[in-house]
């Protein structure tokens, strides 16, 4: 099991007062990317986890799900797709706007990009209100895709994400924001 890992990892997120805005608690996962020793160790986990999902594309939420997605894609042999901010993606795309913690943005992905039926995993670093997740299911939603689950590295625990949410949605830390 990993149990060990995760005490590790929880000791080594960073955590900044007040950022990007007054009252918000941030907690920098970054920290644990640029750091190869722990990088490894969170890829391991969410690659072993995703690899009983029968998932046939991951999808990765800007930007901090994107150094996750990657790298699990590369060891799973499947296809990473992103789902990025507004303006970003070329060609068709599909939009929906929603809120987190510190405000309010666009979410798109490329019709073309995900085949009607496909089942999907969502990874990301975090979820705090379960704006950005909510986005990307409703997105999913919108180009026929089946997303089997959520899996993201942090939970911020007493945050409720779980009323915008109701895909099954697994977290490694387990943390108050
Ligand atoms: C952060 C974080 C998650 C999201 C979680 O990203 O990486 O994607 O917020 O918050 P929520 O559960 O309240 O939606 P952010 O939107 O700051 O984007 P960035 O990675 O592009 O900086
Ligand atoms: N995204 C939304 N809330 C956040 C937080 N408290 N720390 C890091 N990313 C976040």
């Amino acid at each position: 099991s990993f149990e060990k890992d995760i005490e590790f990892l929880t000791a080594n997120l960073d955590r900044y007062a007040d950022f990007p805005k007054p009252g918000i608690n941030f907690r920098d996962t970054f920290a644990l990317f640029r750091n190869p020793v722990t990088y490894k160790k969170v890829i391991d986990i969410f690659t072993d986890h995703i690899s009983k999902l029968g998932a046939d594309v991951i999808v990765g939420l800007e930007s901090r799900g994107f150094i996750l997605g990657g790298a699990i894609c590369y060891n799973l042999g499947i296809p990473f797709v992103p789902i990025r901010k507004k303006g970003k993606l070329p060609g068709k795309v599909v939009e929906f706007k929603y809120e987190l913690e510190y405000g309010q943005d666009v979410f798109e992905i490329q019709e073309a990009a995900i085949k009607k039926g496909a089942k999907v995993v969502i990874v990301d670093d975090l979820i705090a209100t379960g704006g950005s997740c909510m986005a990307a299911i409703e997105l999913l939603k919108k180009v026929q895709a089946e997303v089997v689950e959520c899996v993201v590295l942090v939970e911020l625990t007493d945050l409720d994400w779980r009323s915008k949410v109701s895909t099954k949605t697994t977290s490694f830390i387990k943390i108050d924001s």
